[in-house]
């Protein structure tokens, strides 16, 4: 299978030099299983005019559908956009936007219910590492969010779950190969989950670059990767998407 490449923008880069990425970016014959997460304001305009690009939103509203909820956009109107993947939960908006697990379900059934892959981040403090209680942590996080899934989503529905140690994002420090292991392993034996597996993709998310990446991909059960910093530089994300199909 190819590598799922999620680039994560975040709040960066203006709409020309968005544009300016996505023309390099688009005529990378490596680009099977890129997916690109621009700030929201961008990606109608880029998912029409990059159509071989698949795009995400970095979060979409706990509403559904349309209605009266000034500042929102439901998992409809960003399928209306012709954008088919939404992060959910990123550890920036657990940080600064407060969002909890409560509401993160709420947008993930949304997701689904909207035909969108959602992209559920996990992860652990530095703190809840150190203690060795991290495990209890990521139990925590992912029985909020998946108890009963399986009623919710038919033998289609994709859903990929990154793990992002809150640690690692940003900081130049990954985990051990066999740490990210442990971790997809605790995922997909997780009793809300095990049952459907098949439906379940795999990436880790942390300080990944062009040097770490193959080691990365050695990890147990993994499907791609989730790339802050390096996605913005085009020569670091081109490296990345070559490692990918070489
Ligand atoms: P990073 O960010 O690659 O810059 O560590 C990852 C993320 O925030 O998803």
């Amino acid at each position: 299978m190819t590598p799922i490449i999620i680039a994560n923008w975040k709040m960066n880069l203006q709409f020309q030099n968005a544009i300016h990425n996505m023309h390099i970016i688009s005529h990378n014959k490596n680009s099977k299983g890129l997916i690109i997460a621009p700030p929201t304001a961008y990606l109608s305009y880029l998912s029409q005019n990059f159509k071989n690009i698949n795009f995400c939103a970095q979060n979409i509203s706990k509403f559904q559908g349309l209605g009266t909820y000034t500042g929102e956009c439901s998992a409809e109107i960003i399928k209306s956009c012709d954008v088919h993947y939404t992060l959910i939960g990123h550890s920036d908006r657990r940080i600064f936007c407060n969002e909890d697990n409560d509401s993160l379900r709420n947008k993930m059934l949304n997701a689904i219910n909207a035909n969108i892959t959602p992209i559920i981040c996990i992860g652990e403090t530095l703190q809840e590492r150190k203690s060795n209680n991290y495990k209890n942590y990521l139990i925590n996080q992912l029985s909020d969010l998946f108890t009963d899934i399986n009623k919710y989503i038919t033998k289609n529905t994709k859903i990929i779950i990154a793990y992002e140690p809150i640690w690692s994002i940003g900081s130049g420090m990954t985990p051990t190969i066999d740490n990210i292991s442990e971790i997809f392993e605790l995922i997909i034996s997780n009793k809300h989950l095990s049952s459907i597996a098949k439906n379940i993709h795999l990436v880790y998310g942390g300080s990944v670059n062009v040097k770490n990446y193959h080691e990365i991909m050695s990890a147990k059960y993994i499907s791609g990767v989730l790339i802050g910093g390096a996605s913005i530089d085009t020569d670091q994300l081109a490296a990345i998407m070559n490692s990918a199909h070489q």
